[in-house]
């Protein structure tokens, strides 16, 4: 087989609805389903070469040749689009994130969402967005919400087939933005991955798992209506619920550092006092303040000026995943 290159570009997303937990984590088939946004201007770019002289993959992160852990995921991704396309050919992938990596700005998603078009596409595979999403979920859970366009669903499923993630709403149809918070830029301790496997056993998830198809009703529904109220309550609800089960999990994860909690309750008063703002946490202490973009100027100058934010970083509703 000659050279082939391809290089592939993908948002990370924000949650609105939070994936926490799987039914298999092998397969990544998780226990709910989940809504989230493509956050635009944030980006991995990433080019994969396949190079039948090489004799193992290599994988270079911002300028950083990787090993260990991960590396590890890559090679065993590759390996899964190996499978598909019934290949051994060894790759070279390059990935730049202009953000900070591992700090509750989901780098795995984008980092497995491009790795999935960029691979599937330099070794001629043609494999419709639905498929690739299915491919990406097996990467990193949420990178298959960062394949499709805008507001995006995951739909849970049962098994491989019918668990992938579809647009519900493109990135013009509701001009949100998201003021991310940075309140620790450092690279979280506990990883998503190694998260999930302990949400059984918090006796909250269980309530979070079985409440989730209301949530995400009211979180479509919110889209579907451009009502900013109804989905900052369920957002703040559903993020609140996810940290709940990690705090009660054995052993307990705390993500949220004291600066996490002021934004909190501060985005909570603001929105009191009729600034329609939401706040939302992933599996770090950086907060992601949602607004409509009309507010967003508002948003940012109150956020820079609270004490615990180091930087904020603004980002409006993303595109799909796409070959450069
Ligand atoms: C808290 O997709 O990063 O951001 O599948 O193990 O890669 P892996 O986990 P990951 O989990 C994301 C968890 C979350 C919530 C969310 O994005 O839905």
């Amino acid at each position: 087989m000659p050279t082939l290159t391809s290089t592939a570009v993908a948002h990370p997303n924000i949650a609105l609805i939070k994936y926490w937990g799987n039914r298999d984590d092998t397969l990544r088939i998780p226990a709910n389903g989940s809504i989230s946004m493509n956050l635009d201007g944030l980006t991995t770019q990433t080019r994969i070469t396949f190079d039948s002289h090489l004799g193992e993959d290599i994988f270079d992160l911002n300028g950083i040749r990787q090993s260990g852990q991960a590396l590890k995921r890559v090679v065993s991704h590759l390996n899964l689009i190996r499978g598909i396309r019934g290949t051994a050919i060894h790759a070279h992938v390059l990935s730049e994130n202009n953000f900070p990596t591992g700090s509750g700005i989901a780098s795995s998603a984008s980092a497995f969402a491009a790795l999935t078009l960029a691979a599937t596409t330099a070794l001629g595979l043609q494999v419709g967005e639905k498929d690739l999403t299915r491919i990406a979920r097996r990467g990193s859970g949420s990178a298959c919400r960062s394949i499709p366009t805008g507001f995006v669903e995951w739909s849970a499923g049962e098994s491989d087939s019918d668990s992938f993630a579809f647009s519900i709403a493109s990135p013009d149809y509701w001009d949100l933005s998201d003021c991310i918070a940075i309140v620790e830029p450092e690279h979280k301790k506990t990883g998503s991955s190694e998260g999930h496997t302990l949400a059984g056993t918090s006796p909250l998830q269980q309530a979070r798992v079985d409440d989730a198809p209301r949530r995400l009703d009211l979180c479509r529904d919110a889209i579907q209506t451009r009502n900013f109220e109804a989905l900052a309550s369920v957002v703040e609800l559903d993020s609140i619920m996810m940290h709940a089960v990690m705090m009660t999990s054995t052993p307990p994860l705390f993500y949220w550092d004291p600066g996490t909690l002021n934004i909190i309750k501060i985005v909570a008063s603001w929105r009191k006092a009729g600034i329609p703002a939401a706040a939302t946490i992933d599996a770090g202490p950086n907060v992601h303040v949602l607004c409509e973009t009309s507010s967003v100027a508002a948003v940012a100058k109150r956020l820079s000026g609270l004490p615990d934010v180091k930087e904020v970083m603004i980002s409006r509703v993303g595109g799909p995943t796409a070959l450069v």
